[in-house]
C-alpha cells in the first residue's frame, strides 16, 4: 500500500515515514525543501533499511500536484504535513502563511478527489483551542478565534475538510491535534532541524545544553499554574508518528465513525518548563542556564490535553516518559552539533 506524505522530509514527517516504512507501507514524500533538507532521506534508509520515494517540488503548484497525483494513481491513502508553521513569523507575514497552507491543502484535496484517494491524514494542532476555560481540553471543547495567522490556517484548513468530506462520500479525514511535538528518533539519526534561533522550548534548550547558546530565557513565573510557569502536553515525537500509522490504519480498515473526525494526540499529562528543565537535568545529567524573563506575548497559561477519545476509539496511546523524550533530544542535539 503506498501512502502519499506531504512534508515528510520535515520533523514530523520524517518520524512518521520510518514508522510506516518499519510497518510495511511504501511511501512516497512531496517536500519542497522550504524547511528540510534531503539528508533526512540517508537517516529514514539508515534507520528502516528503504530509501523512500521523493519528489521536489511546492504544492501550492496547482499543475505540478496534479501531475504528481496522475503519475501515482496507486496511492492508498495521503498525510498531509506540509505546512509552514513559525507562529511569530505569521504574524510578520500572514498572506505568505495562508496562501502557503491553505493552497497546498486544496491542491492536495482536488488530486484526492480527482484521483480518488480515500483517506487524508492531516496535521492540526491543540492551538485551535486557545486558552481553554476548562481543562483537560476533549476534541469537543470550543474552538477559540485563532491568536495568529498560523493558528488561523490550521482552523481554517480544519474547515475545509470537513466541508469537502461532508460532500466526497469516498473522501475519510482525520485531523490529529497534536500537542507540543518534541524529542528525536532513539536512533539520532533524524530529529528536529530548527532554523537559526529556535523558537521552540526544547532546541533551545538542548542548545543551552550544548553551550551554543548561553541561557534559556522561561517565559514567565507569574502564571496561575502549581511553579508560575505556563505549562503545555509535550507529546514524543515518535508516539506522535505512531498515531499517523494507527489513523491511516482505521481509514484503510474503513473504521471511522464518520468520515471526517478529530482526535487530540497528546499524553493527558501537563509539564510546566521549570519541570522540564529539571526532568531534562535529571534524565541527562546535564545542568542548564536559565533566567526568568517576562512572558511572551501571546502565550497562553496552560494546555493539556484529554486523550480518553483518542486513547479508547483511535486505539493510541502516548507511552514514551518524558525522560526518554529527553534524553533522545539530547543525543539528536549532540549529533547535529558534531555533524554541523
Ligand atoms: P517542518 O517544517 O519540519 O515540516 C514541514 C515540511 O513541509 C517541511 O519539510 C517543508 O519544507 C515542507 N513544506 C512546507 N510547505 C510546503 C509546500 N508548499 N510544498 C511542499 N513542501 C512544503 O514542520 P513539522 O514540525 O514537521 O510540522 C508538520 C506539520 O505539523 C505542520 O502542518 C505543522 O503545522 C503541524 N504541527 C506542528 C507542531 C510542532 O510543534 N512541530 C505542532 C502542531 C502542528
Ligand atoms: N518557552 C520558554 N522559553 C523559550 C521557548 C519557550 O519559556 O525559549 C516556553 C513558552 O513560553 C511555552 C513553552 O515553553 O510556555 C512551550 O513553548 P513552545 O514555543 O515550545 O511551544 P508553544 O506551546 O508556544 O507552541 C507550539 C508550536 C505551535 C503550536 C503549539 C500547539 O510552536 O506551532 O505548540 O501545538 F501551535
Amino acid at each position: 500500500m503506498k501512502i502519499f506524505v506531504t512534508g515528510g522530509t520535515g520533523y514530523i514527517g520524517s518520524h512518521t515515514v520510518v514508522e510506516l516504512q518499519q510497518e510495511g507501507f511504501e511511501v512516497i514524500i512531496v517536500d519542497n525543501l522550504f524547511n528540510s533538507d534531503l539528508g533526512v532521506l540517508d537517516g529514514i534508509e539508515r534507520i528502516t533499511g528503504t530509501r523512500p520515494g521523493f519528489e521536489c517540488f511546492d504544492l501550492t503548484d496547482a499543475p505540478a500536484t496534479r501531475d504528481f497525483f496522475s503519475r501515482h494513481r496507486d496511492i492508498g491513502a495521503i498525510i498531509h504535513f506540509a505546512a509552514l508553521k513559525a507562529v511569530g513569523e505569521s504574524v510578520e507575514k500572514p498572506l505568505e502563511y495562508y496562501a502557503n497552507n491553505l493552497n497546498s491543502l486544496m491542491n492536495v484535496l482536488s488530486g484526492a478527489r480527482e484521483f480518488r484517494v480515500p483517506g487524508l491524514v492531516f496535521s492540526s494542532s491543540c492551538t485551535v483551542y486557545g486558552q481553554a476555560a476548562v481543562l483537560p481540553v476533549t476534541e469537543s471543547t470550543p474552538r477559540r478565534e485563532a491568536e495568529s495567522p498560523y493558528g488561523n490556517t490550521k482552523m481554517m484548513c480544519e474547515d475545509i475538510l470537513r466541508d469537502v468530506a461532508r460532500v466526497e462520500p469516498g473522501l475519510n479525514v482525520i485531523a490529529l491535534r497534536y500537542f507540543n511535538p518534541i524529542g528525536a528518533h532513539p536512533s539520532a539519526l533524524i530529529g528536529e532541524l530548527p532554523l537559526g534561533v529556535p523558537n521552540n522550548l526544547i532546541p533551545f534548550l538542548t542548545q543551552v545544553a550544548a553551550g551554543i547558546r548561553d541561557e534559556l530565557s522561561v517565559f514567565g513565573d507569574d502564571y496561575d499554574t502549581p511553579d508560575g510557569s505556563a505549562i503545555r502536553d509535550y507529546i514524543d515525537v515518535v508516539d506522535l508518528a505512531r498515531a499517523h500509522v494507527i489513523a491511516i490504519r482505521r481509514l484503510l480498515e474503513g473504521k471511522n465513525e464518520r468520515n471526517h473526525e478529530y482526535f487530540n494526540i497528546g499524553t493527558g499529562r501537563g509539564l510546566s518548563v521549570l519541570e522540564i528543565i529539571r526532568a531534562f537535568e535529571r534524565a541527562t545529567g546535564v545542568k542548564v542556564r536559565y533566567r526568568i524573563t517576562p512572558r511572551r506575548p501571546g502565550d497562553i497559561e496552560k494546555v493539556w490535553a484529554d486523550t480518553t477519545w483518542a486513547n479508547e476509539v483511535l486505539g493510541w496511546k502516548a507511552s514514551v516518559p518524558i525522560e526518554e523524550t529527553l534524553r533522545n533530544a539530547w543525543k539528536w542535539q549532540q549529533h547535529v552539533g558534531r555533524e554541523r
